[in-house]
């Protein structure tokens, strides 16, 4: 979480770093800063709040800085605030620094500099950057040697940013957080993302890791963790744009949501075969042998991971979806027979990272299932698949779960057709057939789907409960978490069996119950009529002929598809359901409370 932007051109700087902090602002919307280089000094523009609140900070004022730094915050060490806003400086304000990810040793680093006679005003662990490079600069050295002796002294995930008064540089550093270039003719951009750019070149080098660089106007140094200088290649981004704005969408959440259609084209495009009823993933790896298959994720990459397990076990491969904060490699089968696959839209989820981490090191084959190309998740496995989703900016993940799911549907059929003991799907045909018909059915969901209104019917009720079975049960728990995330309303997902388990003490008449049935399963029913005994209202999802149809009270319909499909309808209806919800109780949809996109501490 945050984001961080550096950028120098011949040009005025602060406007482009302003449209790129907006960019970058689904990291963390606690609290913003600049810092540019003016000819007699450093200026500094920070508040807590949003990049709106910093607008209104920098009021119009003009700067001719061709040089400077931006940040948007999601706190860790200490309060949203003024003070702990980057970027930090040092107390004569020679050094300006912005930085996302966690400096382990700041206390120490932090008690030494205070015996020295440096003064510290946040609470962050930021600022123990500006101040170090500060005191190696008092002792003398450069300003890039004071740099690169400062990073030597840290331990922990960054990626750093830094200005120095008098220095027209920018020195950069990535450990565990990301850091991409964009190069725009000789203006340069750096940013923890692409989009922060985007509208200005989309020719990027993505940093390695330990990588240090500096840049300066007409030329960039890149040194590797060896203290190497090293040569990266420039790659072009394949994503416009356009698809970083809201075009004429109210929220980034309901653009994603409508532009699933192409990005589960995008998804399934050159990788399903309907002649053959196959799916081609184009895997390298001989996965014959593997009898185990980890799917690990957060949040709605673990429902993801979820449904991705049911499907495997359904195809006969062992599989299980673990969170990610529990994963443990040492366990279990021996590393060599199992596949580890990161369930992750980032690709820098910490959770995720330190579980894939704890494989690679296990010697367990590693796979990442992620969204944005050389990720560290696809760099740190051994193999990485494409969900090829396109940029999400609204917080609340819709388009890559959809895109998540059916990319692991696709790796279930592979594996069930090369792996010993998997058998291929009975209904393979179908299932390919049905996912190519899935971007037309999604947009038939989005064109009738009557959520507006029940969302305005159960507006004010005490708790929203979703259940179903199977891959239902994982689209239950998603529909919940999205609801949860963005109406901060009470919602919970359970396996449909598990409502009579204890849950069921908290249902009410205010409670209505989400039966996600897109596949023949009577048990729901009677769980759900188990709900509605006890006054719950039952809202169906399922198919106009299921057997919960004459239950419920009210229905959000899908097609009778194969179960893969249909429950992924079920979800866009659920997606739907709390978009409709959340603009009632007028949410900040994209940027909700406490949250941000990508969590990168652990
Ligand atoms: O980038 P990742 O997929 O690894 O992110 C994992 C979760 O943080 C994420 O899915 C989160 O739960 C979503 N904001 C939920 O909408």
């Amino acid at each position: 979480m945050c984001g961080i932007i550096a950028h120098i051109g011949d040009e005025r700087v602060l406007n482009p770093i302003v449209t790129g902090l907006e960019k970058l602002e689904y990291r963390g919307y606690d609290s913003a800063g600049i810092a540019v280089k003016n000819g007699s000094g450093l200026d500094v523009w920070k508040c807590s709040g949003r990049v709106s609140d910093l607008k209104e900070t920098i009021d119009g004022e003009e700067s001719k800085a061709n040089l400077g730094i931006g940040h948007t915050r999601w706190s860790t060490h200490g309060p949203p605030s003024d003070e702990n806003a980057h970027p930090h400086t040092d107390g004569s304000d020679r050094v300006a620094a912005v930085h996302n990810g966690i400096i382990e040793n700041h206390e120490s680093i932090k008690e030494r500099l205070i015996e020295e006679g440096y003064e510290f005003t946040s609470d962050t662990d930021t600022e123990v950057i500006p101040n170090l490079i500060a005191y190696y600069l008092d002792r003398g050295n450069e300003a890039l040697s004071a740099f690169e002796q400062t990073i030597d002294d840290l331990e922990g995930s960054y990626a750093i940013a830094v200005i120095v008064d008098g220095i027209d540089s920018i020195f950069a550093a990535r450990r565990g957080s990301p850091l991409v270039l964009g190069i725009e003719d000789e203006s340069y951009y750096l940013a923890s993302d692409v989009p922060a750019f985007l509208d200005h070149t989309d020719e990027v080098v993505y940093l390695e890791d330990g990588d240090s660089i500096e840049v300066r106007e007409e030329r960039v140094n890149f040194i590797d963790e060896n203290d190497q200088t090293a040569q990266h290649e420039i790659e072009q981004v394949d994503w416009q744009p356009e698809e970083t704005g809201k075009g004429q969408y109210d929220h980034f959440m309901l653009k994603e949501i409508h532009s699933q259609p192409t990005s589960l084209q995008k998804t399934v495009e050159g990788r399903l075969d309907t002649d053959a009823g196959t799916t081609d993933l184009d895997i390298d790896k001989d996965l014959s042998d593997i009898d185990t298959v980890h799917l690990v994720g957060c949040g709605t990459s673990y429902h993801a991971a979820l449904f991705g397990a049911s499907l495997l076990n359904r195809c006969d491969v062992s599989a299980r979806a673990i969170r990610a904060s529990e994963y443990e490699a040492n366990t279990g089968t021996p590393p060599g027979n199992r596949l580890f696959v990161a369930v992750t839209q980032s690709g820098e989820t910490a959770d995720t990272l330190g579980a894939l981490w704890q494989a690679n090191e296990a010697g367990v084959e590693t796979l990442a299932v992620t969204n944005v190309v050389q990720s560290t998740a696809a760099r740190e496995a051994d193999e990485a698949l494409y969900i090829r989703a396109g940029p999400e900016i609204g917080v609340a993940a819709t388009k890559t779960f959809s895109s998540q799911a059916v990319l692991l549907t696709m790796l279930s059929q592979h594996l069930a057709r090369v792996n010993e003991s998997g058998n291929r799907v009975e209904d393979a045909d179908e299932l390919v057939a049905d996912l190519m018909e899935l971007p037309d059915e999604v947009e038939h969901i989005l064109q009738s789907s009557d959520t507006a209104r029940l969302a305005r019917k159960f507006l004010h009720s005490e708790s929203y409960f979703f259940i179903g079975r199977g891959l239902g049960c994982s689209v239950a728990k998603e529909g919940a978490l999205k609801f949860k995330e963005i109406t901060y309303e009470h919602a919970e997902g359970f396996a449909s069996g598990e409502l009579k388990h204890g849950p069921l003490a908290l249902v009410t008449e205010k409670t209505p119950v989400f039966a996600v049935c897109a596949e023949d399963n009577e048990k729901t029913v009677t769980n759900a009529k188990e709900a509605q005994a006890r006054g719950a209202s039952i809202v169906a999802v399922s198919p106009p002929d299921h057997g919960i149809v004459d239950t419920a009270d009210d229905h959000l319909y899908v097609p009778d598809l194969h179960s893969v499909c249909s429950n992924l309808l079920a979800n866009v209806q659920l997606q739907l359901l709390s978009y409709h919800c959340a603009t009632e109780l007028d949410r900040a949809i994209d940027k909700p409370r406490n949250l941000a996109k990508s969590v990168t501490v652990e």
